[in-house]
């Protein structure tokens, strides 16, 4: 696929067919990740695969764990958000809202149910580094991800990130024995996508080139 194509194309997936990933593509998918650039070539990405039996038994553990607390959705900063950023998600919610089982969702509140598709998806992936990496580091990690994920896209399969996961990192590290020096940054959903879910038939625009860009010439 034209790597153009395949980034107008991808969206994140919420909704996944009971169809397993075979092995050998979701290597394929992870190697095209550790293509991606970082600073001197240090790769600080590191992934944990779990499909199959062991997805059932964290997807168990993970839905005890939302029944116990409901987390919130937020942008992840102390201060209130300039207005012409915050109206990106109230853009992209007026796109999502009518696709969506419950109309009248907040934005936050769909984001919530939308990362059931970590519980639906057939692969999940964690996304970790190691913690002697600072924060710029995680830049690094960003640029595999979106290699990831355009590559899944490309072999015909579908993902989605999903940040809002991290609210249980702590029983995501005890079921996969991910230890305490590693970093969990961010969950990813993987499988083929169900086509016919209403909460997959949307695609989510971006902000202007002219309002993102600065320009010296
Ligand atoms: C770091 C990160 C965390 C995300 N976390 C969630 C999440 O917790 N739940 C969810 O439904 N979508 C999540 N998403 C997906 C975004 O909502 C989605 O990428 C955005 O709305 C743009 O839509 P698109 O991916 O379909 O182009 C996340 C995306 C990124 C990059």
């Amino acid at each position: 696929m034209e790597i153009f194509t395949a980034m107008k194309e991808r969206k994140s997936i919420r909704a996944y067919l009971d169809k397993p990933v075979a092995r050998r593509d979701i290597e394929a998918v992870l190697a095209a990740a550790l293509l991606a650039p970082s600073a001197i070539n240090l790769q600080p990405w590191e992934f944990v695969v779990c499909y199959g039996e062991e997805k059932e038994r964290l997807v168990r553990r993970l839905l005890k764990a939302r029944s116990e607390r409901v987390v919130a959705c937020g942008p992840g900063t102390d201060q209130p958000l300039p207005a012409k950023i915050s109206r990106r998600a109230t853009e992209a919610l007026a796109v999502m809202e009518p696709h969506i089982a419950a109309p009248g969702l907040t934005f936050n509140q769909f984001i919530e149910a939308g990362s059931c598709a970590f519980y639906g998806a057939p692969v999940a992936i964690m996304v970790t580094i190691d913690k002697l990496f600072p924060a710029i580091r995680y830049l690094d990690v960003g640029l595999a991800v979106s290699y990831l994920l355009l590559a899944a896209h490309a072999k015909g399969l579908s993902a989605c990130p999903i940040g809002l996961i991290l609210a249980y990192r702590d029983d995501i590290a005890q079921a996969l024995n991910i230890p305490e020096q590693k970093e969990i940054l961010l969950g990813i959903a993987l499988g083929y996508a169900d086509e016919s879910a209403p909460v997959n038939a949307f695609q989510i625009g971006r902000a202007d080139l002219a309002e993102i860009a600065t320009w010296y010439e």
